[in-house]
């Protein structure tokens, strides 16, 4: 049984980590495209076609179920694969909706009308096309009604992880934060919008204070995945063999992510 994991690069590898812990028994193929990261300063075009590109390699390693773990990715192009292009037999799924579930106190497969819920304000820290898409407004509002979502584009992080300059990366969390509470001083939740953001999720907390609380994805993900493949065994697809796929140099790509996790990751060539 294999599940393919798209990411445009290392950050998706959060994901990978939760839901390989959490399925052991599942082989998870994944496939970081980081020729061509980041993503989030892409247009949707752009981002549709790499992402379609992707998804297809994955589905020849034999998953049938491909987990979008890129949001970049998720909000720029998910919704046009579903509609036009994924055939019957496959499925392509996303990371906004187990997040904005837990947001918005909902299980699994409750279509039920929007309702009130108990948060009122959040904050959503998200890769500039993330942000641009306002999917994350729009999978929130089919299902909660007065919440007030402010945006931070937080242009640089991403950058900062993948060249491995924590000081930085950490000075550009608070400069974002800060900006954000200047539109919205006392966010209840804030979502942690971008795969590579929880790597930062103390940062991110201590300069939001200790009265918000951060929802960041990769957990969230894996338990929901854990419920689909319950629901649905028929999308448990053919392949057999774990495995990392790069777009990028197998060797350096090898060598950031064991830098990333802190344990050892071998890539070979997508
Ligand atoms: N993985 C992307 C995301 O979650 C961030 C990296 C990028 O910009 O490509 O939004």
């Amino acid at each position: 049984m294999a599940v393919g994991i798209f990411d445009s690069g290392l950050g998706g590898l959060t994901v990978h980590q939760a839901v390989a812990g959490a399925l052991p028994e599942v082989a998870f193929v994944y496939y970081g495209d980081n020729a061509h990261a980041p993503y989030g300063v892409r247009d949707a075009d752009d981002i549709y076609a790499l992402t379609c590109r992707g998804v297809e390699r994955l589905w020849d390693e034999g998953c049938d179920l491909v987990i979008l773990a890129c949001n970049t990715a998720s909000a720029a192009a998910l919704r046009r694969m579903q509609d036009a292009w994924v055939p019957a037999d496959k499925r392509v799924l996303g990371v906004f909706v187990p997040l904005i579930e837990a947001l918005t106190e909902r299980h699994w497969g409750d279509n039920s009308p929007p309702r009130e819920v108990a948060v009122k304000h959040v904050a959503l820290f998200a890769t500039p096309a993330t942000v641009a898409s306002r999917a994350f407004q729009r999978e929130l509002a089919f299902r909660a009604i007065g919440v007030d979502v402010e945006a931070q584009p937080c242009g640089g992080v991403v950058d900062a992880i993948e060249a491995g300059d924590e000081i930085l990366a950490e000075a550009l969390v608070r400069s974002h934060v800060e900006a954000l509470k200047r539109r919205m001083p006392h966010p209840q939740a804030a979502v942690l919008g971008c795969t590579h953001y929880p790597l930062l999720a103390a940062v991110f907390q201590e300069a939001l204070g200790p009265g918000v609380r951060v929802y960041s994805q990769a957990d969230l993900v894996a338990e929901s995945l854990r419920d689909y493949l319950a629901r649905r065994p028929e999308f448990r697809g053919p392949g057999q063999v774990a495995k990392f796929l790069t777009t990028g140099d197998p060797a350096r790509v090898s060598s950031k992510a064991t830098q990333f996790l802190r344990r050892g990751i071998a890539f070979q060539a997508a």
